[in-house]
């Protein structure tokens, strides 16, 4: 009989214990793809690692809050990016206002970000299709080796 209550589109990715403490990323290799987990309390989030916009180490960037909204600060550029989205973020100004009006924004989604799910201490994902629609896809091909 099934053993497993692992869906057939879903891969175990690595057990929640190589997540320690209250904030951890691991990056790991799934597929022949560059992925990025973060744990941010009790919340996973997963992603391609590497920034949709030059192809730099988004995976060691800053985890932040701001405006409410968890996101990676990209070390080249200091980009950010939503965890649970992949929305690029940033401030905008009305200028009309602009002392007083900066808000974060969030734009469209650039980064690739996968479903993950933790089941009796593993953390699975389901990876969605690398289509080429999202700007972070063309720094994740087969090619790319630098994990
Ligand atoms: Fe990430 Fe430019 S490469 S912000």
């Amino acid at each position: 009989h099934n053993h497993s209550a692992v869906p057939l589109d879903e891969v175990l990715a690595c057990s929640t214990s190589e997540l320690p403490g209250r904030t951890s990323r691991k990056r790991l290799k799934i597929d022949g793809r560059d992925i990025l987990i973060i744990k941010y309390g009790v919340n996973y989030y997963a992603m391609d690692s590497v920034c949709y916009h030059a192809g730099g180490p988004l995976y060691d960037g800053d985890i932040e809050e701001l405006g409410g909204r968890l996101c990676l600060v990209c070390p080249w550029h200091k980009y950010k990016v939503c965890v649970d989205t992949g929305q690029n973020y940033y401030q905008s100004v009305d200028p009309f206002h602009p002392k007083t009006s900066v808000k974060w924004t969030a734009g469209s989604q650039r980064q690739r970000t996968h479903a993950v799910r933790v089941h009796e201490g593993n953390i699975y994902l389901k990876l969605t299709d690398r289509d080429g629609t999202l700007d972070s896809d063309k720094y994740n091909t087969e090619k790319q080796d630098n994990l």
